[in-house]
């Protein structure tokens, strides 16, 4: 960080090379992403037993299979033999096992090696002691969290820690029954910047004004500056001539139905590190999980979940789904207009942040305690 004497109004950003060093990224990789919970799956894409994803969880590929039991579980996509990935493919289904493309090696979907040539002149190997790594899984708000930490940290206290502190109570998401919805629409970003400039731009409205036009419509606070979880609990309210979280304003679905007076007409945002954000609007989700690949390349899958009412109803959700589609590929351009600069001598001591930016100094922060500093 820059050790400039900065005026009260000014904290220091995070110095350019934290977003372009290899060295960096693999301190992420190692020490965040592998170490926390991680967003990896929504569980209702794997329906069936049999169906997978392959997930990039820091620097290891991740397995999330339903098994025959209907229970998910996940394991590190590698084979136990002589070490090939297991799962090239990064979505499909088999029929009962995974089978190792290699030399044929066979999985159960619960990991366990059931087949092997030659397993049988070789009695003296314990299948389950070479079935596949195992890692933790945890189901909420209908996506499944995993974790390749052999002991990971409280679920309770990172991500619902983090819903909590925003909402100021779990209760508040609760009633929005995120796990009940359905996938009205997925988008795909592959972004070409580092990851924490797209959480560090999440946090901040302070951009709002000059890159959202249609946001600060529906939601005229945002032209303030000063973003939804800015405030504990606070919710953006919309404006008084807009009938629902659309483009242009316009009608969106019914409220859901569990969700309270109070937050009826109103947008929040929640940042889940490291690499979940969540907004609630009355009558949607839209859903962000982060894939950092690259110190300067992130895939950002974003899910607009509806009820099923909506959406096996077939109505169109384009309108809805149009208003933050923009908001991403506006947030997005941002980022990578950042990007290429923090590697110029102009970044090289950091940047700057107003006093409505000011709480990204704790995410600062928090990634210089969690990768020790340089
Ligand atoms: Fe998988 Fe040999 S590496 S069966
Ligand atoms: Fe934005």
């Amino acid at each position: 960080m820059t050790a400039v004497n900065l005026p009260a109004s000014l904290i220091p950003t995070l110095a350019g090379e934290y977003y372009t060093d290899p060295g960096v990224f693999r301190r992420e990789q190692s020490h965040i992403f592998e170490n926390m919970w991680f967003c990896a799956v929504r569980a209702s894409d794997l329906a069936t037993p049999g169906s997978f994803r392959s997930v990039q969880v820091g620097r290891e590929s991740v397995l999330v299979a339903r098994g025959r039991d209907g229970r998910l579980r996940a394991f590190l996509n590698i084979c136990r033999h002589r070490g090939a990935k297991l799962c090239t493919d990064e979505a499909g289904e088999v029929k009962r096992a995974f089978q190792c493309p290699y030399h044929a090696w066979t999985y159960g979907l619960d990991g366990k090696l059931i087949a092997a040539p030659n397993l049988t002149s070789m009695p003296d190997i314990d299948r389950t002691e070479y079935g596949l790594v195992a890692v933790h899984l945890h189901e909420w708000l209908g996506y499944a969290w995993v974790c390749l930490a052999d002991e990971p940290p409280s679920f309770a206290e990172q991500v619902q820690g983090a819903v909590t502190e925003r909402l100021g109570s779990l209760e508040a998401i609760d009633a929005y029954e995120i796990e009940d919805l359905q996938v009205g629409r997925r988008i795909t970003y592959d972004v070409k910047a580092n990851w924490k400039l797209i959480v560090e731009n999440f946090m901040e409205c302070y951009h709002c004004a000059t890159i959202h036009p249609e946001l600060t419509e529906v939601l005229p606070e945002f032209a303030d500056g000063y973003a939804a979880q800015f405030f504990v609990g606070h919710g953006a309210e919309f404006g008084e001539e807009i009938k629902g979280f659309t483009v242009d304003g316009s009608e969106g679905f019914d409220k859901l139905p569990g969700v309270h007076d109070e937050q009826d007409r109103r947008y929040y945002a929640i940042t889940v590190k490291p690499t979940v954000f969540i907004n609630l609007v009355p009558d949607h989700i839209i859903f962000h999980r982060m894939f950092p690949v690259a110190q300067d390349r992130t895939i950002v899958e974003c899910d607009w979940l509806y009820s099923k009412a909506v959406v096996s109803s077939g109505r169109d959700v384009s309108s809805s789904v149009e208003l933050f589609h923009r908001v991403n590929r506006q947030d997005f351009d941002a980022c990578e207009r950042c990007q290429p600069a923090m590697d110029s001598r102009a970044y090289a001591r950091g940047g700057v942040l107003v006093p409505s930016e000011h709480h990204i100094g704790a995410f600062h922060d928090w990634v210089v305690s969690s990768i020790g500093s340089q």
